[in-house]
């Protein structure tokens, strides 16, 4: 047979990505497809399941030529997590639409149990939280089963969940993805009855939950590849990004600069501020990460954009030689995540002075998402050991500034990925182990980042730094400690 080739799907928030790559690891061909979200009231943020599968479909036709079609021995799929779909077992039509990750109209749900913080943490590994499934779970089937009645007759699934239900079979979850909903015993790697009945979800909607190398359905109705072709591998998107990064070895943690942001660590031991999960199991039993969730950090450049209407490029353009001169931004929007979890934090602006131009504000914002990063890094580096080097992905880490801000604000080195597709590849590596086209060895060494940036400013300076923007973290926390 000719070169054999992986095909790598990554569901993501405003697209959907496509990448075949051939049997040295290489890409040989991508393709994306969009995908809209509505935001039908304030903190409510939805997607459209059947949008979300036609992207997957656009995507996958625009990547995979006919010729390819028939080297791809294999599917990897990486995507967002905790967003929530309830569909109907029998026809497998979505009920109402997608609850994205980012919806907070359970917010006021998260506060009434508040009671129950401590065992949802200790079993789930998660803080109460809207952005995680389980309140969600609760919304859909108050709003389309709320005798619960139907149990037997719906389907509730994260993405990959909704993905695989579209290739047919049982109703499965990958295990990665089943710990970020708030409803998985951590520890056991299974669904855990105290959470499932403070939730109200049933037993009977969940889906089973299988390893991230499966057994899954194969392929069916995504064309150009024929139908059977085996899905090999499934995977969270952060999860998947960390395999990427090769994160496996110890002292890595990596960040992705998206929209918010995910830093995570393959480790056992957690603390209050962050999440326990588990980055994904081959086979040989769970793998568990430690994790914090930064709600705005590409977000807040974009607000910024938004707000003065210039083109974000243009803004990171003007900022990349400005001193913020002692503004802070703390983009506390919808509240704070990791490492405070402070749902009632709010954005605040602080150091203004009549000589404070828009460049000093953007530059402000930047240091804001160095900072936030570094506060969950140090999380990490307290709980779960030594951190040598901070891995770092996603779409801000193209301009300079950013890294060498992260690694002067950090006081470690920072390694920047050259791939834009992060998550895409981690999901190819999974996939393409499974079909014994590498070996790990093969994907530590094709993980080396493309540059690293080092300190350079010294302890005392950094120690002054990070102190000035705690105490704006503060002022953005009238009600925290
Ligand atoms: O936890 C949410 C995350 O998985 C979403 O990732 O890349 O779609 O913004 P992304």
């Amino acid at each position: 047979m000719a070169d054999p080739l992986i095909l790598a799907i990554d569901q993501g928030t405003s697209s959907t990505k496509a990448l075949l790559v051939d049997g040295a690891c290489r890409v040989v061909s991508r393709a994306s497809a969009p995908l809209a979200e509505t935001q039908p009231r304030p903190g409510w943020v939805e997607q459209d399941p059947e949008e979300l599968w036609q992207s997957v479909r656009r995507a996958v036709a625009a990547c995979v030529t006919p010729e390819h079609a028939g080297r791809v021995v294999g599917v990897g799929i990486s995507n967002q997590r905790e967003s929530l779909v309830l569909w109907e077992r029998r026809t497998g039509e979505a009920l109402g639409p997608l609850l994205s990750w980012q919806d907070q109209r359970t917010a006021a749900h998260c506060r009434e149990l508040a009671g129950s913080a401590d065992l949802v943490r200790s079993v789930s590994g998660l803080p109460l939280d809207p952005m995680f499934s389980a309140l969600k779970a609760r919304w859909l089937l108050d709003a389309h089963d709320p005798g619960r009645r139907r149990a037997g007759e719906l389907c509730l699934g994260t993405v990959d969940s909704w993905l695989l239900s579209r290739f047919g079979g049982e109703h499965l979850v990958e295990v990665g993805n089943a710990s970020r909903t708030q409803l998985l015993d951590v520890g056991t790697g299974r669904w855990d009855a105290r959470l499932l009945e403070l939730f109200g979800v049933p037993a009977g909607v969940l889906p089973r939950v299988v390893p991230s190398c499966g057994p899954f359905p194969a392929v069916r109705d995504l064309a150009p590849l024929p139908d059977g072709v085996p899905v090999l591998a499934v995977m969270g998107d952060s999860h998947a990004a960390m395999f990427a990064h090769a994160g496996w070895r110890p002292g890595v943690v990596k960040a992705t600069y998206g929209t918010g942001s995910s830093v995570m660590a393959i480790a056992g031991a957690g603390s209050e501020n962050l999440c326990r999960s588990i980055a994904w199991d081959l086979g040989d039993g769970p793998v568990p990460a430690v994790e914090g969730n930064i709600r705005a950090t590409g977000r807040t450049i974009t607000w910024l954009a938004e707000l003065l209407d210039v083109p974000a490029e243009t803004l990171l353009a003007e900022a990349e030689h400005a001193d913020p001169a002692g503004v802070h931004v703390v983009p506390a929007f919808g509240g704070l995540g990791a490492p405070w979890w402070d749902p009632d934090a709010t954005p605040v602006i602080t150091g203004l002075s009549l000589a404070t131009r828009r460049a000093q504000l953007v530059a402000a914002a930047l240091e804001a998402v160095a900072f936030q990063v570094e506060d969950v890094v140090a999380a990490i580096d307290e709980a779960a050991g030594q951190v040598r080097v901070l891995m770092a992905d996603g779409g801000l880490t193209r301009g300079d500034r950013l890294m060498r801000l992260q690694a002067d604000l950090s006081g470690r080195a920072v390694a920047r990925s050259g791939e834009r597709d992060l998550s895409a590849l981690g999901a190819a590596g999974a996939a393409g182990l499974a079909a014994k086209l590498w070996t790990a060895e093969e994907l530590e060494r094709r993980a080396r980042p493309a540059d690293t940036f080092e300190p350079a400013i010294g302890e005392p300076e950094r120690q002054g730094r990070k102190a000035a923007w705690h105490e704006a973290v503060r002022r953005a926390r009238p009600t925290g400690e």
